[in-house]
């Protein structure tokens, strides 16, 4: 990894800490994941050469660009999709300033309409961070945009149990999937496609 990239990712989660314990209003919070989560998600994206990579829930763009510096070592690209115009902006600054926007694609809009939109089987890897109480309904379609042996990692397994319950009950139900839990981070919730 670069260096630049290094110092922004370092001024992304020192700036994202001070931002969201100043605020309580949650739509300016960042809500980064945690470093170790963006080092692990870099080694699935390349251990499982997922080359189309789709994330939920953009914000100011930290996990997409640990997400971004994997796809582009292994030719692949990243798409990110965020509803909230004040944090694309923020995003899409710093993107420019990481040298990644070649491989990255930022969709302005609803993740569930977005969804409905895609091809069947047509990412490698979703990484799901959004409104945890939206998953249950997007189910359907998150199963038929993954191709098989295509990879889903949700974050706040642990940290947001609770509300995350359901969603990894319906998952873990489904015979076309094998899932885990893994502690890192904030809890990542793995569930890969066999059928
Ligand atoms: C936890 S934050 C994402 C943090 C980001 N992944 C990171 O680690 O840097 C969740 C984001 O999802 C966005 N969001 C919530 N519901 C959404 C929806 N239905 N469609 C698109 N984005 C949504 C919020 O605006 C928020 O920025």
């Amino acid at each position: 990894m670069s260096e630049t990239l290094q110092e922004l990712l370092a001024e992304l989660e020192q700036f994202g800490q001070q931002n969201d314990a100043a605020i309580s209003e949650r739509p300016r919070r960042m809500l980064n994941i945690t470093r170790d989560t963006g080092e692990f998600l870099s080694v699935l994206v390349q251990a499982t050469n997922a080359q189309r990579v789709l994330e939920i829930g953009t914000s100011n763009g930290y996990s997409t660009l640990w997400l971004a510096q994997a796809v582009q070592r292994i030719g692949g690209h990243v798409t990110t999709v965020e509803l909230s115009e004040f944090k694309l902006e923020m995003a899409a600054r710093n993107f420019d300033r990481s040298g990644l926007t070649k491989v990255i694609t930022q969709h302005r809009g609803e993740a569930g309409s977005m969804l409905e939109s895609l091809d069947d089987a047509c990412f490698d890897l979703l990484f799901l961070d959004s409104k945890r109480s939206d998953y249950v309904h997007w189910w359907p379609n998150i199963q038929r945009v993954l191709r098989q042996g295509g990879l889903l990692v949700v974050d706040n397994a642990t940290s947001h149990a609770d509300e995350m319950a359901d969603f990894m009950a319906l998952v873990s139900a489904d015979p076309g999937f094998t899932t885990c839990t893994v502690p890192v981070g904030n809890g990542e919730f793995l569930a890969t496609r066999f059928m």
